[in-house]
């Protein structure tokens, strides 16, 4: 298949760029970083060059990151630019093709849900209100645009991503590496987060159905709360007895952003991937924090696209 990918650059695309490489898929990714092209993989800067590399599938993933920053007014302006705006000017883009690719997967998030309590939320739960549940909204119904030129569109409901190098587990690691525990808050809100190997497979899974389309929550069966993340993060460092960050510390060094993604959460099972036959290798967040944190510098996720 040629696929066009936007964020291909990215934490997610580091590993999935190779990943589709190695099942034979050529590779376009647009990127606003000047990359020299690779066997099977080119990099493009502009839509403009999309009529001269005719696509069967666009995985679209781009957009500035939603954490370790204050969400300022200027910076929320970017974030929503960084997907919304991108997305618009791909599906026009698309529009434009004299044969427009069959596949759309686009990305989101379990942020669409907005903050939650204890329920478990499935693709057709409701969502509360929230910055990062209109931006993901948004963001959906953009791609869903491409739905009116006949192509098949699937919306990445992505939870927490976990690996290592890179990614949220850096930052959530830090203090563990210094033998410092510590849960957020009162340690009660959900983590919904999803091995990246996971990710991969199931961007392959959802590439390949034809049958498949709408909103796929891309979350290991089993979230957690921000407690039993710090308890399964002592099962791979040393530290010293846990205790909680307060909320009003959180929120006076990362305002909105940390009432959002720290302070409270989601609880998300991948009901439609699961009911489609997909089976997760990382089940269980212990299984997933083994495998990153003991495993041989040789197997390593493949190297930056
Ligand atoms: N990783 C997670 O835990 C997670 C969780 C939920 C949702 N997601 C979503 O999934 C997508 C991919 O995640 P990721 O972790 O791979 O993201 P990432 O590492 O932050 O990178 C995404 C890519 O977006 C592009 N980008 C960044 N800022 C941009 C801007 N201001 N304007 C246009 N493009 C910009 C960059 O591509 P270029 O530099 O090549 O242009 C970058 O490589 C993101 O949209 C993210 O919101 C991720």
């Amino acid at each position: 298949m040629n696929i066009l990918m936007t964020g291909g650059t990215g934490f997610i695309g580091q590993a999935l760029v190779p990943s589709l490489l190695s099942a034979g898929h050529e590779l376009t990714v647009l990127t606003r970083q000047a990359k020299p092209d690779t066997p099977g993989l080119r990099y493009i800067q502009s839509l403009e060059a999309l009529p001269e590399h005719p696509c069967d599938a666009v995985i679209n993933l781009a957009g500035a990151s939603m954490a370790g920053k204050r969400w300022s007014d200027a910076y929320k302006t970017e974030l929503l630019a960084s997907r919304i705006d991108t997305t618009r000017a791909l599906i026009t883009a698309l529009t434009k093709l004299p044969s427009p690719p069959q596949t759309l997967l686009s990305g989101s998030a379990v942020g669409f849900y907005g903050p939650h309590s204890d329920q478990l939320l499935a693709e057709d739960s409701h969502s509360t209100p929230a910055f990062s549940s209109q931006l993901c909204q948004h963001w959906e119904r953009e791609a869903q645009a491409a739905e009116a030129l006949g192509i098949r569109t699937v919306l990445l409901r992505l939870g927490v991503v976990l690996d290592a190098p890179g990614g949220a587990l850096d930052d959530m690691a830090r203090p563990f590496r210094f033998g410092l525990a510590n849960w957020m808050g009162r340690g009660e809100q959900w983590l919904s987060w999803v091995h990246r190997a996971d990710v991969v497979s199931a961007v392959q899974f959802l590439l390949d159905s034809d049958c498949l389309s709408g909103p796929f929550n891309l979350t290991a069966p089993t979230p957690v709360t921000s407690r039993e993340f710090c308890k399964a993060m002592r099962g791979q460092f040393k530290t010293l007895p846990p205790v909680g960050i307060p909320g009003p510390v959180l929120s006076l060094a990362l305002g909105e952003m940390a009432q959002e993604l720290l302070l409270s959460g989601q609880r998300v099972v991948p009901a439609a991937l699961q009911a489609a036959g997909f089976e997760f290798q990382f089940k269980q967040l212990d299984g997933a924090l083994t495998e990153i944190f003991q495993r041989p510098a040789s197997a390593q996720p493949g190297p930056k696209a």
